[in-house]
């Protein structure tokens, strides 16, 4: 009977132990891509780090062919710079397993030519444990003004795209905010587009345009609003801002007649001057619809970065 006891206990112990040993996951830099130059995707792993939680004891594997690639963990600084100088390790060896051995910040850069540059760079944030699951804090209903980029205003970013999508990342939009572009009459201007365009930089057609400072746009509509402007390569050198407007506010009770799903584009509208319908009639309270947001991973430790860095 003592022995059976002592089985159940063994029983439950090493059950314990195989799930806590399964509890260290390995993540797969880059996942199918590896660790690459992710050509005309710079932020392919800012992106990549933003889905995945990293816990202490996790693995990093980055997937690389030795002497196409190496992997070094640098500091904040050089991370920032691509400075491959004095690197804290250097891995040159693929593939490579690093473990996540300490909590807080880690960086990663490829040192081969400009790869760091080109976009082979990682930063993550490591925590103790998982943490609660994220509480869904009450939806905010009463509309606010946000001025783009703050005091960085609308204009084309030093750093490139990143500052914008920075700027968003963490804010909830909902119908009935509205968005304020500060820019300079005559050398800047704002166009409503597509997906498409935003994505493409192609912005021969607009939705919607504002060539006066300020532009004062209030978003009448849930799902997605692309923003970028149709001076030449201002665009292409990281002028464009996309969000997300979840559906319910109550002080704007919503309409139900030809809604475009959230998450669609918005539909084209003619309309131009002040607060434009940019994307059609509202659509139903998504009460459910999240708002857009990349969290954890680079962006997360960025954001006070690139703050510093602009003002
Ligand atoms: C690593 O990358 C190589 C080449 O792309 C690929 O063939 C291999 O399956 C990858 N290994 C893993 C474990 O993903
Ligand atoms: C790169 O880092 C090294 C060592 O930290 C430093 O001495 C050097 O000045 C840095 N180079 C640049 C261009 O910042
Ligand atoms: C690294 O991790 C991968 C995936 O877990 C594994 O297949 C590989 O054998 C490990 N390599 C080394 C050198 O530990
Ligand atoms: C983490 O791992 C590195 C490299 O293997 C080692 O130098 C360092 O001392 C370890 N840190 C801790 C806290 O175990
Ligand atoms: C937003 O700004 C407009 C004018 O710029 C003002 O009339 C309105 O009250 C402001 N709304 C909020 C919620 O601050
Ligand atoms: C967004 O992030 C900034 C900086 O980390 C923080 O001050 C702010 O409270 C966050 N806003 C929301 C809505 O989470
Ligand atoms: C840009 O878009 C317009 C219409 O949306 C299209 O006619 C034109 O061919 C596109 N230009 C390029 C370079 O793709
Ligand atoms: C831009 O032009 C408009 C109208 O001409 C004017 O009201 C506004 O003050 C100007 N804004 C700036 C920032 O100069
Ligand atoms: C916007 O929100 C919708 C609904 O939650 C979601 O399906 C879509 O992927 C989001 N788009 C972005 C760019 O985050
Ligand atoms: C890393 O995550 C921890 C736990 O969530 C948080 O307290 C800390 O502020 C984060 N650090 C950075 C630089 O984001």
């Amino acid at each position: 009977m003592a022995r059976m006891i002592k089985l159940a206990i063994l029983a439950v112990a090493l059950f314990v132990l195989s799930q806590t040993t399964a509890a260290v996951t390995t993540h797969a830099v880059g996942d199918g891509k590896g660790w690459m130059v992710p050509s005309g995707d710079p932020l392919f792993y800012a992106v990549w780090a933003a889905k995945e939680t990293f816990i202490l004891g996790d693995n990093l594997f980055f997937n690389f062919t030795t002497g196409e690639q190496d992997v070094a963990r640098v500091s904040k600084e050089a991370f920032f710079t691509c400075n491959s100088t004095d690197p804290i390790a250097l891995y040159k060896d693929g593939p490579a397993n690093i473990t996540l051995n300490s909590t807080g910040e880690y960086f990663f850069i490829g040192t081969l030519d400009n790869h760091c540059v080109l976009g082979q760079r990682l930063a993550l944030n490591v925590t103790a444990s998982p943490g609660p699951p994220p509480s869904p804090a009450a939806p905010r209903t009463k509309p606010e003004n946000y001025t783009v980029g703050d005091r960085l205003g609308w204009l084309v970013p030093p750093l490139g795209e990143i500052a914008y999508l920075t700027w968003a990342y963490n804010k909830t939009f909902i119908v009935g905010d509205t968005l304020v572009f500060n820019f300079r009459n005559g050398s800047d201007d704002v166009a409503v587009v597509t997906k498409d365009a935003y994505n493409s930089c192609n912005t021969s057609t607009s939705i919607a345009y504002y060539n006066n400072s300020p532009a004062i746009i209030t978003l009448k509509s849930a799902g997605e609003h692309y923003f970028t402007s149709t001076y030449d390569y201002h665009c292409d050198l990281g002028q464009k801002l996309a969000i997300n407007v979840t559906g319910s506010s109550t002080a704007s009770p919503p309409s139900s007649s030809g809604s475009p799903t959230p998450g669609s584009a918005t539909s084209p509208s003619s309309s131009t001057g002040e607060g434009p319908t940019v994307g059609g009639p509202t659509p139903p309270p998504p009460a459910s619809a999240a708002p857009y947001r990349i969290s954890g991973g680079f962006l997360f430790t960025l954001l006070p970065i690139v703050m510093a860095f602009i003002y």
